[in-house]
């Protein structure tokens, strides 16, 4: 496993690799790998034949008061994974490489970035678009593998490669979860044991509004209705948003379930750390 923190190196050994013929899966990550990540991982590697793990806390898409500081970090760690994945490169560059001093110039989508975290995060799309845009540049995939637990980030890039011309697939995962329920995240890392005993419950709450629809109820604001109240009910969650939103197009869903295609996601505070979880009913 080759590891690159120049932007330049990178790019040379992309074009080395597509010269040769080569098919570059890539896994954008911030690090702090779970098993999360490493599914992406084994799925890039089933969908090309050169696996490319990026490792870069990205600031742009972090607000001023958010955890950019404390976001968790341990590049020895996450080495020690990507190897024993048979990862192939990892590049890792430091900030001042992707946005070296005068750097300004920043990629915004404009419509499925506007509800749920665009609104209760109004940096973070353009921060994730620009930093995506600049990493497709420099590891130049022909497939980059997202997870599904970050869906409208899945469904904002996706738009974003089509709208742009960016020539390469983007394939979404289904998300993994640790055996209680609890949708995995570096961000977990932050969970005390009473405050992960209340994080398992985001997804309990998903899992009701799905056994209602299982039941024969499509309303759509009856579904929502009952995970909200599930969530509320639990001391240190509050709900920062619960809505259905059409799968592709994050456009809300107001009256029916559209089978297959209906989101359902939520973001909750569990105390002062932020989580999100959602489920396709
Ligand atoms: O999902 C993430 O970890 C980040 O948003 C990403 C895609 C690596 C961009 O920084």
């Amino acid at each position: 496993m080759q590891v690159i923190s120049t932007v330049n190196e990178m790019q040379t050994c992309a074009n080395d690799l597509r010269n040769a013929g080569r098919k570059i899966a890539f896994v954008p990550t911030m690090g702090y790998l779970h098993e999360g990540h490493l599914s992406l991982v084994r799925k890039a590697r089933e969908s090309g034949d050169v696996v490319v793990v990026s490792i870069f806390v990205n600031p742009t898409q972090f607000g001023p008061s958010e955890d950019l500081d404390k976001y968790p970090r341990n590049l020895d760690k996450d080495l020690e994974a990507c190897e024993s994945e048979g990862v192939d490169y990892v590049f890792a560059p430091p900030t001042s490489e992707m946005y070296p001093s005068g750097y300004s110039t920043f990629v915004n989508e404009e419509s499925l970035s506007g509800p749920m975290c665009g609104k209760s995060r109004p940096a973070f799309f353009r921060g994730v678009c620009t930093v995506l845009t600049k990493l497709f540049n420099i590891v130049k995939p022909h497939v980059a593998v997202f997870g599904q637990k970050d869906a409208q980030q899945a469904a904002v890039v996706k738009h974003m490669v089509k709208d742009l011309n960016l020539e390469l697939e983007i394939v979404v995962a289904p998300t993994v979860r640790e055996a209680d329920g609890l949708a995995m995240s570096s961000r977990n890392s932050y969970l005390k044991p009473f405050q992960r005993q209340d994080a398992v419950q985001i997804h309990k709450a998903l899992q009701k509004g799905a056994a209602i629809y299982e039941s024969g109820i499509d309303n759509i604001d009856r579904i929502l209705a009952e995970i909200i109240h599930h969530l509320s009910t639990v001391r240190r969650l509050r709900v920062i948003y619960a809505e259905a939103v059409d799968l592709e197009t994050m456009k809300p869903l107001r009256t029916r379930v559209e089978k297959g295609h209906t989101l359902i996601a939520t973001a909750v505070w569990c105390d002062e750390i932020r989580l999100i979880d959602n489920i396709i009913l």
